[in-house]
């Protein structure tokens, strides 16, 4: 018999639509994995983490639930290999969470970077006062990973803090109540952080430079237009530094080596518009997104169809929650009526 694959597990939260930061930075490497069928992938949109810094805006963490399902529909995560379900929908994580909470100090999560760094950003959400489910999300980023048995967990850098506060519980349940519990390994994506239109180091929602899976062919053109070129050129015949210019950064992208060659040496040269340059792109750009739209469009036109992957993926996922439940209530000694 074939030996049981290793799940997979990863997600986000569904704050906003995906973009091509995004899909370079994470849902390519899930699409490899996928792919390659060397693990069990399973997909979760975490909403209940969403709510930690958008608790009093409910109407968005909905809508965006059904934007990122559709999102990865879209790009070709298959719903016959992956498992894709709604954090909320698995109540034992939450039940997780509270055994878990005994074994993480105040100070451990005070101290995690990815916090840190959040917090920060937070400002306007928190002011200097954090809510404890914010400050404890990466105890039910732990409960998400181990409720499912997850071995690895493909994530960025950023997301490193997390896993080793998981690792951590996970050790430390196992130490009190016995080996039950298996440690995810992080395998952290190898493909860059993707800057934003604007030159910005990121790209996101908040800073108004991304380019979205679902945008539209105007859209696209419109965002290109305005993308940052080289501030030495002004006339054509200038030389100019695609090193600096975020049109060329793009191309790298979405071209051909071919092109990306010409396009450097033609403007280097003096020999190229940035008008001219900056419609290949979006027509590059384009040609990327369109079979993206078509997919998208179609799982649109069936919700029904959305709504019974989902089911299953819920449905599938629940059962492995509810063995992991009765193995760690057994092993708490929360057994009860089970002799
Ligand atoms: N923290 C992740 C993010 O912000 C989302 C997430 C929630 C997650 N639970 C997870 C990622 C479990 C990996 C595994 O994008
Ligand atoms: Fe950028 Fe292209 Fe203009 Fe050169 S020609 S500055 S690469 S847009």
């Amino acid at each position: 018999m074939e030996a049981k694959k290793k799940r997979m597990l990863t997600g986000d939260r569904p704050t906003g639509r995906l973009h091509i930061g995004h899909y370079f930075g994470s849902l390519k490497t899930r699409l490899a994995i996928q792919e390659s069928g060397e693990y069990d992938p399973y997909i979760l949109i975490a909403d209940v983490q969403a709510l930690t810094d958008n608790f009093s805006n409910p109407e968005k963490v909905r809508k965006n639930v059904r934007e990122v399902i559709l999102d990865y529909l879209s790009i070709g995560i298959d719903p016959k290999k992956t498992t894709i379900y709604i954090q909320s929908m698995i109540p034992e994580t939450a039940e997780l969470t509270v055994f878990y909470s005994n074994l993480v100090t105040i100070a451990r999560l005070e101290r995690n970077p990815t916090v840190k760094t959040e917090l920060a950003q937070k400002r306007e959400v928190f002011g200097e006062s954090v809510t404890y489910g914010f400050l404890g999300y990466p105890v039910n980023q732990a409960a998400d990973i181990t409720v499912v048995d997850g071995a690895v967990v493909p994530v960025g850098e950023d997301q490193l803090p997390l896993i080793e506060q998981c690792r951590e519980i996970v050790r430390k349940f196992n130490s009190i109540y016995g080996e039950t519990l298996r440690e995810p390994e992080a395998i952290l994506s190898n493909t860059k952080r993707i800057k934003g239109l604007d030159g910005n180091e990121k790209m996101g929602k908040s800073l108004g430079n991304a380019i979205y899976l679902a945008d539209t062919e105007e859209e696209v053109n419109k965002k290109v237009m305005s993308a940052v070129t080289d501030p030495a050129r002004i006339k054509k015949d200038d030389q100019g530094h695609p090193d600096v210019c975020m049109v060329a950064y793009y191309h790298n992208l979405f071209s051909t080596p071919e092109e990306v060659q010409c396009v450097c040496e033609e403007c280097k040269e003096g020999k190229r518009g940035c008008v001219a340059c900056k419609k290949q792109l979006a027509k590059n750009i384009n040609t990327f997104l369109a079979p993206i739209r078509e997919k998208r469009k179609y799982y649109e036109e069936r919700p029904e169809l959305v709504e019974n992957i989902l089911k299953e993926g819920t449905e599938k996922t629940k059962k492995t929650a509810e063995e992991t439940m009765r193995k760690i209530k057994k092993a708490m000694k929360l057994n009860y009526f089970e002799n």
